[in-house]
């Protein structure tokens, strides 16, 4: 074992998951604990369902996180016409794949201007090409969920195809891609000058 990655951010328990992880105190203090009994690299594992990551990300940089998971699952909620009950145990409960994929580029992205530590980003990657939305938002690495449970062969696919897509983007390096994000906002004559897919 390498490293711990402490989940801060679970919304499928009754209590004592996803509550530590939406305020930077709690979550500070359960990273400044894990620090205490463990000389290992910490990454802390956040919540999408914040109003605003900086705080949090801040405060388990600050307490020794080595690095930062994000995103865990988008809290949500599914009911079932047939049965009219929800289709989640507790009513509400987590959502993982392609929904959340733009939330987790975002959660990345604001992070990223938060913290220098590492952020490994995770949400919604199905392709190769959602690997490197989530990298030049500001992610060192990638996770992948969902996708695992689609197909099992996804991570070596996604590992084949990465030096190719780096050419096609014109990357030489997955660093480049890292800190590859071009300045925005820019006025709304140079935007309807690029050419947005
Ligand atoms: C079935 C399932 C179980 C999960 N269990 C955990 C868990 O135990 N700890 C954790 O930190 N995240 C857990 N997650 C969240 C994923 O690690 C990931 O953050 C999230 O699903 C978004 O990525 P994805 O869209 O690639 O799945 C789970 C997700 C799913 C779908």
């Amino acid at each position: 074992l390498d490293a711990l990655e402490i989940n801060l951010s679970c919304p499928n328990v009754d209590q004592g998951g996803l509550e530590f992880g939406v305020d930077p105190a709690t979550a500070a203090a359960v990273i400044t604990a894990c620090r205490a009994v463990t000389d290992k690299p910490i990454y802390a594992k956040l919540s999408p369902n914040v109003t605003d990551i900086k705080p949090i990300a801040k405060a388990v940089e600050a307490a020794g996180a080595a690095g930062i998971v994000l995103i865990n699952t988008v809290v949500g909620m599914s009911l079932d016409l047939n049965t009219r009950t929800p289709k989640l145990y507790r009513g509400t409960g987590g959502i993982s794949g392609a929904a959340i994929h733009p939330i987790a580029v975002r959660f990345v992205y604001e992070a990223r201007q938060a913290v220098k530590i590492p952020i490994i980003g995770v949400g919604g990657i199905d392709s190769i090409d959602d690997v490197l939305e989530l990298m030049l938002a500001g992610a060192d690495a990638v996770q992948v969920g969902h996708a695992n449970a689609v197909d099992p062969q996804i991570m070596e696919k996604l590992i084949d195809q990465l030096p190719a897509a780096l050419d096609k983007y014109g990357f030489e390096t997955v660093r480049d891609v890292t800190h590859g994000l071009k300045k925005f906002p820019v006025s709304v004559a140079e935007w309807n000058e690029v050419q947005h897919d």
